[in-house]
């Protein structure tokens, strides 16, 4: 999409946090290319270098919780797949090769995968899959979850199939991991801390002859509540321990995830396939060398440390409601 992004872009130092977004694309086992078909959020490259980004989303009421910042621009590409296909997605975080951490390794939660039509209407996110603590914890371990001791372990690598006899058509798939490092505590009562969401969203083209239409669902923003006790819950409770140092949350030692359950047409087993080789580039440019003289995000990056906001340009998410192809857009003149 040709958009323009014409506001002033200040770029300020600051703290960068562990950003992990999706790279790359396997269908059954196949590589589309990195940054195929996705949606790429903003992102302001190597800790340190400074810039906008609203990755991690903790404000659960804004539009990027529905597929991060710029997540309404689309990608060049979508990926075609049949009804049955199984999807591998390839998270990173700062390159794409086995040896990037993936996600920070204190960002312990649960990772969820959604599917919509393209585009989302009113609750039409229905849930594919979800993985959240599998392993409960001697203090003062965390216990094993999802994103650290599975996504992280398995190179990034986060499965799901395409649903059986689902109807051709456009649709989003909307992969998410949540960190609940700084969960003990409401993003609303300390805006320091909260649970971290990382949503992605990827851009596929069903095709067949598949009757299945999706059920109602959920809506982003709006399936997420700071009253969720997925949302607000403090990962070093133990049964050794009731009383947590820092939490202000009841200990709660078991962990339900947030969203609705998982709709009955998915694939009971998400069974992980071998990948080949990653087809492009292993490193990211920054966009704030691609996103030249723009805005970015909706969120304000804030010091740390003082809250004081450093920054507070607008980006508006601006969705259509009717699907349009993708169309390329010049080297330098907008995304991927
Ligand atoms: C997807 O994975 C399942 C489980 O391993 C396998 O049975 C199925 O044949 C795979 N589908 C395709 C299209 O390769
Ligand atoms: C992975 O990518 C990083 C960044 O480009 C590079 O420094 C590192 O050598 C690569 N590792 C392997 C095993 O390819």
């Amino acid at each position: 999409m040709a958009r323009s992004l014409a506001i002033a872009l200040s770029i300020l130092a600051g703290q960068a946090a562990a950003h992990t977004f999706i790279w790359g694309v396997y269908v059954n086992g196949v590589d589309q290319g990195t940054f195929k078909g996705i949606r790429i959020p903003a992102y302001n490259g190597a800790p340190g270098k400074g810039g906008y980004n609203n990755s991690p989303v903790k404000d659960l009421s804004s539009i990027d919780l529905r597929c991060n910042v710029l997540g309404d621009i689309q990608a060049r590409d979508t990926i075609k797949v049949v009804p049955g296909d199984n999807l591998t997605f390839d998270w990173h975080h700062d390159w794409r090769n086995d040896t990037d951490d993936v996600i920070d390794k204190s960002h312990h939660g649960p990772s969820l995968i959604y599917i919509s039509p393209d585009p989302p209407t009113e609750n039409s996110f229905v849930k594919l899959w979800h993985s959240g603590k599998y392993e409960s914890n001697p203090f003062p371990a965390a216990g094993k979850w999802s994103t650290t001791s599975d996504i992280a372990k398995k190179f990034g690598h986060m499965n799901v199939r395409v649903p059986k006899d689902l109807k051709a058509g456009h649709y989003l798939i909307r992969a998410e991991m949540i960190a609940l490092h700084e969960g003990d505590v409401s993003y609303t009562v300390n805006p320091r801390r909260g649970a971290q969401f990382y949503p992605d969203c990827v851009q596929i083209e069903v095709t067949g002859d598949g009757a299945v239409e999706l059920p109602e669902g959920v809506s982003f923003p709006g399936a997420y509540s700071h009253e969720d006790p997925g949302v607000v819950h403090n990962v070093y409770c133990s049964t050794e321990t009731k009383k947590p140092l820092t939490s202000t949350t009841p200990c709660a030692t078991s962990y339900t995830i947030p969203g609705p359950t998982v709709w009955s047409g998915a694939w009971p087993e998400t069974t992980p396939v071998s990948v080949g080789p990653a087809v492009g580039v292993t490193t990211h440019v920054p966009w704030s060398t691609w996103v030249v003289s723009s805005v970015v995000t909706s969120a304000s990056y804030r010091d740390t440390k003082s809250l004081t906001i450093l920054g507070s340009s607008k980006y508006e998410a601006s969705w259509s409601s009717a699907y349009a192809t993708p169309t390329a857009v010049a080297e330098g003149e907008g995304r991927w």
